[in-house]
């Protein structure tokens, strides 16, 4: 029987609940999916470099040999053997890490979300870099934290700029590797002189690497966790080399605020799914990703050298950009009169989509900033893309 509703719901939203923002990139991004446009504006790996089979064939064997461990509900904390793993990779960049400190996550998106419930109050003051990362703003935001920006140059976030602003803050959040929005990476030095300055004021650092492996050129940087694993906050991720659609990430940190984040995931989705850990762990545990990732960084370095030479070709003078050596992002800066979000409007009359700048910025936005993706568009379509952006650009300047 069907129940009529005399009153309906008025719903009363919590504070917290009004303030809740869509991403502005997923808001384009539903736009830009339309086949006809080139779109530089994702942020998703290549479906190209996606291990369906191995994936397959994991999955038949874990379901066919421990299906109904698999399928149970787990520990909170995660499948041990891949906490081993993870804890095994990371010790052998360097990093000291025991499997215990190590939680496993449904997405390293929601490390920030249990890191920002376990370490900010409201009125917080939270450090990020200028511009950050778009989705760790979202997820800290939600705590309403007050957002103190640091300085980054073309070697990534400038450590002298941290004191002047990190009385009673709660943390400082770090991309060190092809950074996303940038595509940077910070230098060797920066990382000793970040990881000392953070020590010395008792701030923790969180080195959220997404993208660590991805380099093109030459072996990764050393990670800032095995400088200082009492002080820094990992993040890693298989999203980037190996498929986002599994959502699962990790979070390394020390003991102490290991337990209270595993309190905060138990609290939020009791775990992540088994079934996921075992397969992926099934993927990776014989070397997989050794092979795997060369594929995966010639197919992205080939795209961005494609990328960087079509601007070097159309872009006018006046226009800057970085060159990254990794990941999945160039980062355009055009003259202060340019403002990329009227460019977009223009660009996508002309079927090309990117992501205007602002977006990343905690606090006052740089609006003629933009941010181009290269790795799930062929060669051939980045060159018609970016002479289009080209024309675009210097019409304007
Ligand atoms: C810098 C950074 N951190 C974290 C994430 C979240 O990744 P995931 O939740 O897929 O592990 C992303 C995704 O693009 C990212 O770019």
């Amino acid at each position: 029987m069907k129940i009529e509703n005399p009153n309906p719901i008025q719903w009363r939203f919590s504070e917290r609940a009004q303030q809740l923002q869509s991403s502005f990139i997923r808001e384009i991004l539903k736009i830009t999916q339309q086949p006809e446009i080139i779109s530089f504006a994702g942020g998703l790996p290549s479906p190209a470099t996606f291990p369906v089979e191995e994936m397959k064939a994991a999955f038949d064997k874990v379901l066919s040999t421990t299906g109904k461990t698999a399928l149970q509900y787990g520990p909170t904390d995660g499948y041990m053997p891949l906490r081993q793993w993870i804890a095994d990779s990371l010790s052998k960049d360097g990093a000291r890490i025991a499997p215990e400190q190590v939680l496993m996550v449904s997405g390293s998106q929601q490390a920030l979300d249990l890191l920002g419930k376990v370490l900010i109050d409201e009125g917080s003051r939270v450090l990020v870099e200028t511009p950050s990362y778009l989705g760790a703003l979202q997820a800290f935001s939600v705590y309403r934290p007050e957002f103190a920006s640091v300085l980054t140059d073309d070697d990534g976030l400038v450590p002298a700029s941290i004191a002047p602003v990190a009385e009673g803050a709660r943390l400082l959040y770090s991309l060190p590797n092809f950074q996303n929005p940038t595509g940077r990476t910070l230098s060797i030095a920066r990382r000793q002189e970040l990881v000392e300055t953070c020590a010395r004021l008792g701030l923790p650092l969180i080195e959220d690497d997404p993208y660590g492996a991805l380099s093109y050129k030459g072996e990764p940087l050393p990670k800032m966790v095995a400088m200082n694993p009492d002080g820094v906050i990992y993040m890693g991720s298989f999203s980037k080399v190996l498929t986002p659609g599994i959502r699962l990430g990790y979070v390394v940190a020390p003991l102490p605020l290991v337990r209270r984040l595993e309190l905060a995931k138990q609290a939020a989705d009791l775990h992540t799914a088994q079934l996921t850990q075992m397969v992926v762990h099934e993927v990776i545990k014989d070397g997989f990703l050794e092979r795997h990732i060369p594929t995966i960084r010639e197919l992205y370095g080939n795209q961005c050298q494609a990328m960087l030479d079509a601007m070097a070709e159309h872009f006018p003078a006046g226009a800057t950009w970085t060159k990254p050596e990794g990941g999945m992002f160039i980062w355009v800066t055009l003259p202060k009169h340019i403002n990329a979000m009227e460019l977009l409007d223009e660009a996508i009359k002309q079927k090309v989509a990117f992501v205007p700048g602002a977006p990343f910025y905690a606090n006052e936005p740089e609006t003629n900033t933009l941010r181009l993706s290269f790795v799930t568009v062929p060669p051939e379509r980045i060159r018609q893309g970016i002479a289009v952006l080209g024309k675009l650009i210097a019409a304007r300047m």
